[in-house]
């Protein structure tokens, strides 16, 4: 078996991206053979294992090019008729180019470019984790504290704050707009994104200079940190009793103070979550709206909530017990699927635009990713549950590099590698590696401002 980790720290090597020669970035694959070209670029949510892996050896200056890097492109995105995007909208991905008389040049891809043009929502929310990541590792101020840096958070504020269409706390996007960037019915108000913009609102408030000009915009940002708390535990919560509440609750209620304010139709329960959600267990849901209850299991959302304090204590113990009665359908042979279950026949047809890369358990249809292991380490010594994490940990560092670290994989138990997969993915690589140091240091994590240890 070759060395995993010498092998991933090889491949991360090999992942770098220089401008002007410094480093700045890595690409999301090292496989020549990819489809689609963008799979060359550095997309900003790839980056964040590898930037934390930097971060933990002592290569914080990658970490402070990148994040110099993605504020300064903000400002190249096409101005279409009619159209702009907001200000403080940063992109999903960037390459460097060689021009014709030999200097470098950066282009970014707003979604502009990107397959379905999907815009990146969380682009934005992983670079304020990334600052504060960066700050509290160097414990180097003066960037967050740069006038572009202080600017560039109000903007990302202003954007996800502003008052809309809205009456909910959580933030309303598109459709792939996140880690699953194509059609698989996540528009709304997806879990992943509620759990990001979650943790984006605290690191806002240790980054924020608390000058006088800041205080309105940290007084929002504070307030509807609570609330946006106290909604998702309560509506987005999903356990056996609060199951039984919603195959009998009244609908068509008009007011304040009534039990299914959203008109959750009972009906609308899928079959499958009655017999699968385990005694004693529970979740949060995939996505909730007017009329709209989706039990899907995302992975990300849940990993990403219990990790940044969104579900409540026992709530984060409940959902690793889920994981723990329900290892074979969200661990199998390679932690983890991406969401259970698969989306089938029509309703594949009607929700993806019967995308054949969304087949049912492929890609993002119930795939399993690789990349999904270090969040869900972190959730399990965050929670006392290390035993689940080396479990996990055994079976990716057994196969990956045997497999070639591919992208994802396809089945039920994910043990084919993915069909479209690229190989030499780098954060299925970064992922192996970040487990691997949270593991032998589990405060490692905390000194980056991801979630604290248990008291
Ligand atoms: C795919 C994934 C997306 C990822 C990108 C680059 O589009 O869905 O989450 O960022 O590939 O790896």
């Amino acid at each position: 078996m070759p060395n995993a980790i010498q092998d991933a720290e090889s491949l991360l090597e090999n992942a770098l991206i220089h401008f002007e020669d410094q480093p700045v970035g890595t690409v999301a694959t090292c496989d020549p053979r990819v489809a689609a070209a963008n799979y060359h670029d550095c997309f900003v949510r790839d980056f964040v294992p590898s930037a934390l892996v930097f971060l933990l050896d002592g290569r914080t200056e990658i970490v402070r090019n990148f994040l110099h890097m993605v504020m300064r492109l903000k400002d190249q995105h096409e101005q279409l008729a009619g159209q702009h995007l907001a200000p403080g909208v940063l992109p999903a991905s960037f390459k460097v180019t060689q021009e014709t008389d030999g200097s470098e040049a950066v282009s970014a891809d707003f979604g502009d470019r990107a397959i379905g043009r999907v815009a990146p929502v969380d682009s934005m929310m992983w670079w304020i984790l990334l600052v504060r990541a960066y700050s509290r590792a160097t414990g180097d101020r003066t960037l967050v504290e740069l006038p572009e840096c202080q600017r560039q958070i109000r903007q990302i504020l202003n954007v996800c704050l502003q008052g809309r269409f809205e009456v909910f706390p959580t933030l309303l996007v598109p459709d792939g707009c996140f880690m699953i960037d194509r059609r698989m019915g996540v528009n709304g108000h997806p879990l992943e994104i509620q759990a990001l913009f979650y943790a984006m609102l605290e690191a806002s408030l240790e980054l924020l200079v608390p000058d006088e000009g800041n205080q309105w915009l940290i007084e929002l940002t504070r307030s509807r940190y609570a609330v946006l708390r106290e909604y998702v535990q309560q509506f987005y919560w999903l356990d056996l009793a609060r199951l039984n509440e919603i195959h009998r609750y009244s609908t068509e209620m008009f007011g304040h103070e009534i039990e299914n304010p959203l008109n959750i139709y009972p009906e609308s329960i899928p079959d499958w979550v009655v017999d699968w959600l385990p005694e004693g267990a529970g979740y949060l849901l995939g996505n909730l709206g007017p009329g709209r209850f989706d039990p899907r299991f995302f992975t990300q959302g849940n990993l990403l909530a219990t990790m940044f304090g969104l579900a409540s204590e026992p709530q984060s113990q409940q959902i690793l017990h889920t994981f723990e009665q329900r290892w074979d359908d969200l661990i199998g042979r390679m932690p983890l699927k991406i969401c259970y279950p698969a989306l089938k026949d029509k309703e594949w047809r009607l929700v993806t635009g019967s995308d054949p890369k969304n087949t049912p358990w492929s890609y993002h249809n119930g795939g399993n990713w690789p990349v999904l292991l270090w969040p869900f380490v972190a959730a399990c010594l965050q929670h006392g549950r290390r035993d689940l994490a080396e479990r996990a940990y055994g079976v990716a560092e057994e196969r990956l590099p045997r497999d070639g670290w591919p992208e994802y994989y396809d089945g039920r138990y994910g043990r084919l590698i993915g069909r479209r997969s690229n190989y030499d993915q780098v954060w299925s690589a970064t992922a192996l590696l970040l487990s691997r140091m949270m593991l032998d240091d589990p405060a490692s994590l905390t000194r980056l401002g991801f979630g604290s240890l248990p008291q």
